[in-house]
């Protein structure tokens, strides 16, 4: 069975303090559940701050991005070994506000998702369709360009590893999650698509977080779909209670 993972997604959010106070708000919370993979996804500026909180503790820790050279003049650049070197396990891949903002791709997806593999870090890499894309009728095929571009040449041993997080972008921060049979129904695309390009086995095995506007009301209705294997959660992550809360009751 596939073990469900709630990542909480930060952004640009928390000074020191504020996200120290929050993690450990988690791990009082938290520390004993078992059926549920907990991760967080600080700034860069906070995972020493937080690494040194979580060690021991069942909290694993990601990245929000990476660049995919190793070292060099990369002006504000990070590297999948500095993640590494900090205590992530995970990283955040093409986001939908990397891929909007600072003009990421399925090409340059695919090269920091290579990078992170590299290093051992799990890629949650971002894919799903904006609202003009649904409204036309394309999200399978805005979906299906995202995974053959973005997971191309990746060989089965390397894509299992790979946790996907099907957001649809016009649910990100707006209120509007997509409701449980809207993401099902991409979910069980999604893994479709894993089985024609690799196997039924591995489409069976890899794990597809939902994300956008998850929040402690819908998260029983999400989780309940065959096909959604926990959250990457945004907002609800930013305040300990409905983190904790959203944890609790995928854990159940
Ligand atoms: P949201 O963000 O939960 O605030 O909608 C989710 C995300 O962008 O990962």
């Amino acid at each position: 069975m596939r073990k469900p993972i709630i990542a909480g997604n930060w952004k640009m959010h928390k000074t020191t303090l504020e996200a120290i106070n929050l993690v450990n708000a988690l791990k009082r919370e938290l520390y004993n559940l078992e059926n549920v993979d907990i991760v967080v996804c600080p700034p860069f500026t906070l995972l020493n701050e937080i690494s040194e909180i979580i060690q021991e503790s069942n909290i694993g820790l990601g990245g929000q991005d990476l660049f995919w050279e190793g070292e060099g003049a990369f002006t504000g650049e990070v590297s999948a070994k500095m993640l590494k070197d900090v205590g992530c396990s995970y990283v955040i891949i093409g986001h939908s506000e990397r891929r909007k903002y600072f003009g990421e791709t399925d090409e340059t997806v695919n090269k920091k998702l290579r990078a992170a593999l590299k290093e051992e870090l799990i890629p949650i890499v971002c894919i799903g369709e904006s609202l003009e894309q649904r409204e036309e009728g394309k999200t399978f095929d805005i979906v299906k360009e995202q995974i053959v571009q973005g997971f191309k040449d990746l060989s089965a041993e390397e894509i299992l590893k790979v946790i996907i997080a099907y957001e649809p972008i016009w649910a990100i921060g707006t209120g509007r999650t997509a409701t449980p049979e809207q993401a099902e129904e991409v979910h069980r695309f999604i893994r479709q698509q894993i089985s024609e390009i690799y196997n039924e086995e591995i489409a069976s095995l890899i794990r597809i977080q939902y994300g956008g506007s998850v929040k402690v009301e819908n998260i029983e209705e999400l989780i309940k779909q065959e096909d959604i294997d926990g959250a990457l959660v945004g907002g609800a992550s930013l305040e300990a209670d409905s983190f904790v809360e959203i944890v609790k009751r995928v854990n159940q």
